[in-house]
């Protein structure tokens, strides 16, 4: 993380576009936002466009804006994103999600510096900075044919990756008493520490969804304690199992295969931002075997979105 800070320095006073690469959870956004408000855009606007959570034709219709008439419902002209942020910084997020044709026409404002609405046919120059943010193996998704080649080579101009927290070990600890201070605060609760047991549950836990889900996690426990002492039945059943059967050697079969099972719904569902049906579909299973398994495992797929 020292090294994530020390490029944050680096480019955030130049133009340069940045690439984000890390898994959900990781702080991406945050980075970008440390980004944005340590450069010299920092007085203009930041603008932040989910890829992944609009349909295809939408994020084209936010990003580039449309003219009025330009598809059914345009009922009156719309300026797009890269406009709204003229002067200051774009964040697309889960750019890896982008649609082709949109890929296209991103790769034309970062080359051109300039946009046409949906629609339109007057082109208007932009002036902004594009942070682009990533969960997916960018370069992966090219050589399967899904991400452009010239717009990948022009978003990793500098890219910064954020290492998954489970290999963060220091940063658990870290994290765990800042968030307890601020979930204490905000619940008006007096909880001092967190018990030796509950913190060798956060060490041999996997984290799937990084410090958003140790954040989750600890603002549950605040909730949930009554005393001055975080301990593990304040945790999610989760970590529990994750203290006890910390060794391999004493988990038996069952315990592994279900450990095993459990960790590929996670990962399935971090796949698919919490979606059931996606998820079930990518392990070959039903939607309905698929929402048992969540419920038996105590899986909060919300968490994932
Ligand atoms: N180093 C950190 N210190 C404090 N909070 C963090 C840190 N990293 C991430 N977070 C918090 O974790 C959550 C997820 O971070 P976010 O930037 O949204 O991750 P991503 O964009 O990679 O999914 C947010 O609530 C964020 O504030
Ligand atoms: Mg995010």
């Amino acid at each position: 993380m020292q090294e994530v800070f020390h490029l944050i320095a680096q480019v955030a006073k130049s133009n340069a576009n940045v690439l984000l690469l890390g898994e959900s959870g990781t702080g991406k956004e945050l980075v970008a936002n440390a980004i944005h408000y340590n450069s010299l855009r920092a007085g203009k606007p930041l603008i932040k466009v989910n890829c992944a959570a609009l349909p295809a034709n939408l994020v084209e219709a936010e990003l580039f804006g449309y003219e009025r008439g330009a598809f059914t419902g345009a009922t009156r002209s719309k300026e797009g994103k890269f406009e709204l942020a003229n002067g200051g910084t774009v964040f697309l997020d889960e750019i890896g999600s982008l649609a082709m044709d949109a890929q296209g026409k991103l790769l034309r404002v970062l080359q051109e510096k300039e946009v046409e609405r949906l629609g339109g046919t007057r082109t208007r120059k932009v002036n902004i900075r594009l942070i682009a943010a990533s969960n997916k193996d960018l370069a992966k998704e090219v050589e399967r044919g899904n991400f452009r080649e010239d717009l990948f080579y022009r978003l990793n101009v500098y890219p910064i990756y954020l290492p998954p927290l489970r290999e963060r070990e220091a940063d658990i600890l870290l994290l765990a008493d800042y968030f307890l201070e601020k979930y204490a605060r905000e619940y008006s609760k007096d909880i001092r520490r967190i018990s030796t047991p509950a913190i060798d549950a956060f060490m041999q836990y996997h984290w799937p969804g990084n410090v958003r889900e140790l954040e989750n996690c600890i603002e549950r426990a605040v909730l949930l304690c009554e005393e001055q002492v975080i301990h593990t039945c304040h945790l999610p059943p989760t970590l529990q199992t994750a203290r006890d059967t910390g060794t391999v050697q004493s988990q038996s079969l069952k315990e592994a295969v279900e450990r095993f099972e459990m960790d590929l719904i996670i990962d399935a569902l971090k796949n698919t931002r919490g979606n059931m049906r996606q998820a079930a579909k990518a392990l070959g299973t039903t939607e309905r075997i698929f929402g048992y398994k969540v419920k038996k495992y105590n899986i909060n797929p919300k968490q994932y979105r």
